[in-house]
């Protein structure tokens, strides 16, 4: 009981402190009646003076002209979207956003219209139901996306913690959900709906996906006494997505057989540089002259090691 008593002071006052506009829900669903007229009232919380906006179905602006048939009008706690006679094409997703000085925020309503004959009207007639991520690779991720009520299409909209903006893609009933052409190594966030994008964002769950990093490049800088210095290039943008955790560098000494196959001896040799290791080289010592090694280099993150920079060297 004194838990509970904590908490429910706590939450509001914590969040009432960082002053950012905020709904509570952030979602609501409205039934109209169909020839009536209608209000909805949208009251953000967050530090005054705030700026409401109403967006319709086309996610443009409703102006407080009221010589229109659906008006806003600015209230004393809120803003409060007007409909002179409601009908059956005004369903669909509106939002209104409330903007302070902190930021802004959005609500969306799912307004329904209730006919006169007795018809709900509900433009929103599908659902996304459950979305598993099947295969991930160097630039492409493949999901599986449950649905309910037969959606002709639906949108992937996704983003690179380094990209500025979203990216939207449709997929028709039927398609292999493959998004391809992603970076590397990239730490991607996926949000799936069924409404374009275009018209509204609507808040869904949110999928973080790691890709796997690309082959790393590699070079030897010197090669004496059984010396061999290996370095590979990070890129700034690899620095700081801080998605790769692990270099490995493994090798094997190597013998040709037939003069075309090559055949590794069993003493693999692996070498760990986890990324708090700043620097991207490393010595190898005590190689014995006159062999030849095989030596590897992969790069590892969330979604596994990536494929491997393979390479035969002669020691001297
Ligand atoms: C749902 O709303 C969109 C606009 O947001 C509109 O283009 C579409 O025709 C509507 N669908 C139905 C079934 O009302
Ligand atoms: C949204 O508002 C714009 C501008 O008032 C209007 O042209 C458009 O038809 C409206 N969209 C719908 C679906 O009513
Ligand atoms: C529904 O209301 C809009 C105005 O919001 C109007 O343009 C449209 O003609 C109305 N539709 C019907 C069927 O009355
Ligand atoms: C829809 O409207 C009819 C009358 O037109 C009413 O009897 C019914 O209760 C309404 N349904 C809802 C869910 O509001
Ligand atoms: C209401 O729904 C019934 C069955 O779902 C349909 O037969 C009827 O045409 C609908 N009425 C209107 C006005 O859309
Ligand atoms: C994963 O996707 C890649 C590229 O689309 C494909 O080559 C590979 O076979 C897939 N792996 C699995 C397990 O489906
Ligand atoms: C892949 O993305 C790059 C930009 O990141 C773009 O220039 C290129 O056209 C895209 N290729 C395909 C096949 O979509
Ligand atoms: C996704 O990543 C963001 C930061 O990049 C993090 O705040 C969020 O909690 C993550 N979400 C999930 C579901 O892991």
């Amino acid at each position: 009981m004194i838990v509970r008593i904590f908490f429910t002071v706590l939450i509001p006052f914590v969040l009432a402190q960082t002053g950012h506009p905020r709904f509570d829900p952030p979602t609501e669903s409205v039934i109209l009646q169909e020839g009536s007229l209608a209000k909805i009232d949208c009251v953000a919380e967050g530090e005054p003076p705030l700026k409401y906006t109403w967006y319709n179905q086309s996610d443009e602006e409703i102006t407080s002209d009221a010589n229109n048939a659906v008006f806003s009008r600015r209230t004393e706690n809120g803003c409060s979207l007007i409909f002179d006679v409601v009908n059956a094409s005004h369903s669909g997703f509106y939002s209104c956003n409330a903007e302070n000085m902190h930021g802004s925020s959005t609500k969306t309503y799912d307004i329904a219209v209730n006919t006169t004959s007795g018809n709900i009207t509900k433009n929103e007639t599908s659902t996304i139901d459950k979305v598993n991520i099947l295969n991930v690779t160097e630039d492409s991720v493949e999901f599986a996306v449950e649905t309910s009520g037969d959606p002709d299409s639906f949108y992937a909209r996704y983003q690179e913690k380094l990209e500025k903006s979203e990216t939207v893609q449709k997929f028709n009933k039927g398609d292999k959900v493959v998004v391809r052409n992603l970076t590397a190594g990239g730490l991607y966030t996926f949000q799936f709906q069924i409404e374009s994008p275009n018209v509204i964002k609507l808040k869904s769950k949110i999928y973080n996906v790691t890709l796997l990093p690309r082959v790393p490049d590699v070079i030897f800088r010197s090669l004496k006494d059984g010396l061999l210095e290996i370095e590979w290039f990070r890129t700034f943008d690899d620095i700081r997505r801080e998605t790769i955790d692990i270099y490995e560098i493994s090798y094997n000494r190597v013998q040709q057989f037939r003069g075309t196959i090559w055949q590794r001896d069993d003493c693999e040799v692996n070498i760990r540089i986890n990324r708090r290791c700043y620097y991207s080289r490393y010595t190898i010592a005590g190689l014995s002259p006159s062999n030849y090694y095989e030596i590897r280099l992969r790069a590892h993150t969330a979604a596994g090691y990536g494929k491997e920079y393979v390479n035969k060297i002669y020691a001297i």
